[in-house]
């Protein structure tokens, strides 16, 4: 028996077993368990619980015969309550074994039990079937993560972890910490801001990453760094954003993009082996930019499935359908079998495009005879002849359209694609498909800003022989990153970096910025460069989001212990809060009214 873990002690007593370990060959032994009451059950005289730790339950008997006075004492235990009980395993009676249990031969005959703690009625059972309300598994987090599922996707991530951090030491990485306060910087997303009451009216800003610090330590030299680190974004969330995530931080000096992604593809493959015995394939397959927004709409495109999209902007360029004639796109996804979907599916699938920008969804019944369709009346004969051709459509199929700006074209199909691929059941259960996405623009316009942004972020270098391109095309030029994706999500993104102060400075000049607002910023970096900096490039993983894909979780936040809400609340803590006044002089803050001081002081508007 594999023991020495098991070496907590309480008064004297001594936890043999944590309560997934006993089986058939320990009959016979006496034994020590401890944790939480699952169920009671009184069955005529014998009193049977079901006792919980981290890893599993263990079936316990109270048998008046055998121990009279625990039992008389157990009549009084409760879900919950916290047990250590000492006893001897024994066989379950014939045919009551449970193959569903690890534990399911045995149990274990209670001589005697210690209470080490009560508990009120938990709010919600703690049993995985039990379905319960975000907010509720919120606000008790402590007892949503007794629950077995939940629990075991924290085991899953400490494997994860572990796995990493392995590997990464064997290949010479090291572990370096990276300033938690740090300098407000204005690319990328909204910075968390924290005020420094030693220098009044001045803030540090929490990391986004730690994107320049792993930079200045490959300039200093320390050649192969790595993190597990907490990064602060603040974004609007979804299902797989968090204000607060962990990357897996990596960069390396001397290297190229092979080196990286070699390296990155490595890890990952080793990851999935350790953590879920699964072998993923070797190399990943590669994908342009392009190619992933031509066919699937998304430069994260999930690849378990077909159904790629299928442009027809030719077709329609002269089509007395103006919505199709005027648009800058228009693309097709054709969904085999689709035909049966009912108008309210459709309606639906209308509503969901529109989430992206969508003013509708055109589509058409493909049957025996006829198309059934509210737009194929607008289309000539060569029209529909055309696109027949083009979509190889064949009775049974339905055809869905999107037509307008080239972005919402593609995002509205993208993610539609996704919804069929799941609608249609083309997506096999627990496969894994992962892929590299490279050759990405350098930048991309940003039309409310009126400027160009990076896309990756401004220390991304170009490709060889675009450098010229970036003051005369800059949507032209490409740049040296690359994305891992793995079944229709971003886990990992990085690049080679710029390793020069003059390229820096014209990158930095191509996003708006003049020399001075240049070195106001990023001063230090620009003097970094500029002391023999060696050529160097990483990548970043979301851990949160490598373990959701591994748990099979549905959100990032079943993977992360303590997850903030849609709002970025913290319903256990009910953070954020007011703070005192005393707090805020302190910090030199004076606060403006707020939303909802104003909705209190005007009487009849509910506060929000
Ligand atoms: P990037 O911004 O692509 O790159 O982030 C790297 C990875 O972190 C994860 N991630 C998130 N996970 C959860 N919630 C979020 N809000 C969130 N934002 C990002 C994603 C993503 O692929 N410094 C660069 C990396 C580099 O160039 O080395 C960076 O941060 O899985
Ligand atoms: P309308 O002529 O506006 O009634 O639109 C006819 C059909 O085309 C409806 O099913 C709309 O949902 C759909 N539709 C409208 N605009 C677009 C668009 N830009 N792209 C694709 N379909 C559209």
């Amino acid at each position: 028996m594999e023991n020495a873990r098991t070496i907590d002690e309480l008064g004297g007593w001594r936890r043999s077993h944590r309560n997934t370990d006993l089986r058939a060959s320990d009959i016979g032994s006496e034994v020590c368990l401890m944790g939480w009451v699952q169920y009671r059950r009184d069955h005529g005289g014998l009193i049977f619980i079901d006792l919980r730790d981290r890893d599993g339950l263990t079936q316990i008997v109270f048998d008046p015969d055998i121990a009279g006075a625990a039992h008389a004492r157990a009549h009084a235990l409760r879900s919950e309550y916290v047990l250590a009980v000492k006893g001897r395993v024994r066989p379950r009676p014939h045919g009551m074994a449970n193959p569903r249990m690890a534990t399911g031969e045995i149990e274990v005959e209670v001589t005697e039990f210690k209470l080490l703690n009560t508990s009120q009625t938990p709010p919600f059972e703690i049993e995985d079937r039990v379905e319960v309300g975000e907010p509720m598994r919120l606000k008790y987090r402590y007892l949503d993560l007794r629950r077995g599922k939940l629990a075991g996707n924290f085991v899953l991530r400490h494997k994860a972890a572990q796995s990493v951090r392995r590997t990464l030491d064997s290949l010479g990485f090291l572990e370096i910490e990276t300033p938690m306060l740090t300098k407000s910087t204005p690319e990328g997303a909204r910075d968390f801001l924290v005020p420094s009451r030693l220098n009044a009216g001045q803030f540090y800003a929490l990391p986004q990453s730690p994107q320049l610090f792993k930079q200045l330590l490959m300039v200093s030299g320390l050649d192969r760094y790595f993190q597990i680190v907490k990064c602060f974004r603040d974004e609007d969330l979804r299902a797989d954003r968090q204000p607060e995530f962990t990357q897996i931080d990596i960069e390396m000096s001397f290297a190229d993009e092979a080196m990286v992604m070699d390296m990155a593809e490595d890890m990952v493959r080793t990851l999935f082996k350790d953590c879920l015995d699964i072998v993923l394939p070797a190399p990943f397959p590669r994908m342009t930019y392009e190619q992933a927004m031509r066919d699937y709409g998304l430069d994260k495109p999930d690849v378990r499935f077909g159904l790629k999209l299928v442009e027809c902007t030719d077709i329609f360029t002269a089509s007395d359908f103006k919505v199709f004639a005027k648009a800058e796109l228009v693309k097709c996804l054709k969904v085999e079998g689709g035909e049966v979907f009912t108008r309210k599916e459709i309606d639906e699938l209308t509503e969901f495009v529109k989430i992206y920008g969508a003013q509708g969804l055109a589509w058409i019944k493909v049957r025996e005879n006829e198309w059934q369709s509210p737009i194929v009346k607008f289309f000539s004969e060569a029209e529909k002849a055309a696109v027949a051709e083009r979509l190889a459509v064949k009775p049974g199929d339905i055809l869905f359209f999107q037509a307008g700006p080239a972005d919402m074209v593609n995002t509205a199909l993208g993610y539609l694609r996704g919804r069929m691929g799941e609608r249609m059941g083309l997506i096999a259960e627990g496969g894994f498909a992962p892929l590299w996405v490279t050759d990405f623009p350098l930048l991309e316009w940003d039309p409310e800003e009126k400027r160009w942004m990076a896309k990756h972020h401004p220390f991304t270098s170009v490709q060889p022989g675009h450098e010229e391109l970036l003051a005369t095309e800059p949507g032209k030029v490409l740049s040296r990153a690359y994305d891992m994706v793995i079944n229709g999500y971003e886990v990992g993104g990085g690049s080679i970096r710029i390793h020069n102060a003059e390229a820096q400075l014209k990158m930095l000049a191509a996003l708006g910025f003049s020399e001075e607002q240049a070195r106001g910023q990023f001063g230090f970096l620009l003097d970094a460069l500029q002391f023999g900096a060696p050529p160097h490039g990483g990548i970043a993983f979301g851990l949160d989001r490598l373990t959701m894909l591994m748990a099979g979780a549905s959100s990032i936040r079943d993977v992360i212990a303590f997850p903030k809400t849609q709002k970025g609340t913290c319903l256990m803590t009910e953070s954020p809060s007011d703070v005192s006044t005393r707090q805020l002089r302190e910090l030199h803050i004076k606060l403006r009214e707020r939303p909802q001081d104003k909705a209190a002081a005007t009487p009849g508007t509910p506060a929000e």
